[in-house]
């Protein structure tokens, strides 16, 4: 089956007893176990709402097993928490979403887990590998400035090394982007932004082999990361038309970001659709169309807050994904505990914004950020 298929039915259960098409929410955290093959309950990830979203979610990134987390955090944590002893060692990629940047440079110092930050290059992951290496961590595109990894040649370098090689795919999507089918081990979402997306729900999940979600599912439920029967029906509904969402998204991300580029107000466009980008090749390799984010660096003349102020009907809100456009500052945002420099030398500066481009009609999304930024001018 394709994927809009796959969105819609796959995992999705009838309910029989009165003859319903939606699987049924089930509500109850006590279950009968008697006659049952495992025991059941909520926070072990295995009750009929959980599996039936996360058997979604296999079905889409061509997994064999999955979790369905209470936030993309609850997600990356199980993973790195999961799979790391201390005296091991992870590299993870520099200029990846800030609460993963966190939780790498403050957990991992604490617990005694040793880390390397790298640029993402071939060449620099091969040479921050040390023997104790177990974990390799990447995202792609990149949370804010929608850099391109070549996915096949990191995963190849992983596997050669016997490295467990994991990805945030929150970005692309399962629809846009199978890191599986480039040689990735795990693959994890925030599921708050597209496979949600209607900026109304809080979850996360990792899919990958049996043999390595056992191991993270074991450490999962003692942390009791878990997420509720009817958030579960709302994940599963929303991701009935995830690939409608997505790619519309992606359509006007395009546009938008062609418009942006003719701007004598904007210095810089993100956007791994452009012809500009640095890594488009790649990009247009590995997936199906760009996404539905883009960043951009206004002018000096341009004050970003003012920018900001002037929309009028396109919210500046933290989250992404969902089915209407919203703007937000990283510096103030998502990397706002990222220490200064560190930000200054990736290049998140107050003058970058970043636009998570809804389903809207493209000619009025590009009317209002344009106009705002002739009356911020
Ligand atoms: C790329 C990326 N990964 C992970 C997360 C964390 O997800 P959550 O907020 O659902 O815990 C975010 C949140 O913004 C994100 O943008």
């Amino acid at each position: 089956m394709k994927k809009g298929t796959l969105s819609v039915h796959a995992g999705s259960t009838r309910e029989r007893y009165l003859g319903g098409v939606n699987s049924p929410i089930v509500t109850s955290s006590a279950i009968e176990y008697l006659d049952d093959t495992e025991v059941r309950y909520p926070r072990y990830f295995n009750t009929f709402n959980q599996q039936v979203v996360a058997a979604k979610l296999c079905a889409l990134e061509g997994a064999a097993d999955g979790i369905v987390t209470s936030s993309g955090m609850a997600a990356i944590s199980s993973i790195m928490m999961g799979l790391l002893h201390p005296g091991e060692h992870a590299v993870v990629l520099e200029g990846m979403y800030g609460g993963t940047y966190s939780l790498v440079t403050t957990e991992f110092r604490r617990l005694g887990i040793e880390f390397s930050i790298s640029s993402g290059e071939p060449d620099d992951i091969k040479e921050k590998i040390r023997p104790n290496t177990r974990l390799l961590f990447v995202e792609s595109p990149t949370n804010p400035l929608l850099s391109i990894l070549d996915l096949a040649a990191i995963a190849s370098i992983a596997r050669a090394k016997d490295i467990v090689c994991a990805i945030d795919n929150t970005f692309a999507t399962p629809i846009l982007q199978n890191p599986v089918e480039h040689g990735f081990d795990l693959v994890m979402h925030s599921g708050t932004k597209y496979l949600g997306g209607h900026s109304d729900l809080c979850c996360g999940a990792v899919v990958g082999p049996v043999h390595l979600m056992e191991r993270i599912r074991a450490h999962a439920l003692m942390h009791g990361g878990s997420l509720n029967a009817q958030e579960c029906y709302l994940l599963e509904r929303s991701l009935k038309t995830l690939e409608l969402r997505v790619l519309r998204q992606s359509e006007n991300a395009l546009q938008l970001a062609s418009a942006l580029e003719g701007s004598h107000r904007v210095a810089q466009v993100h956007y791994p659709g452009l012809a500009a980008h640095p890594r488009h090749d790649v990009a247009t390799r590995q997936m199906k169309a760009f996404g539905g984010m883009l960043s951009f660096r206004v002018t000096d003349g341009i004050d970003p807050d003012a920018f900001l102020r002037a929309l009028d009907w396109i919210p500046c809100a933290v989250s992404l994904g969902g089915v209407e456009t919203m703007v937000c500052q990283p510096v103030a945002t998502s990397h706002q505990r990222m220490q200064h420099e560190e930000r200054e030398r990736l290049g998140i500066t107050p003058k970058l914004i970043r636009v998570s481009v809804g389903i809207e009609n493209p000619e009025d999304i590009i009317e209002e950020v344009l106009g705002a930024l002739d009356s911020a001018a």
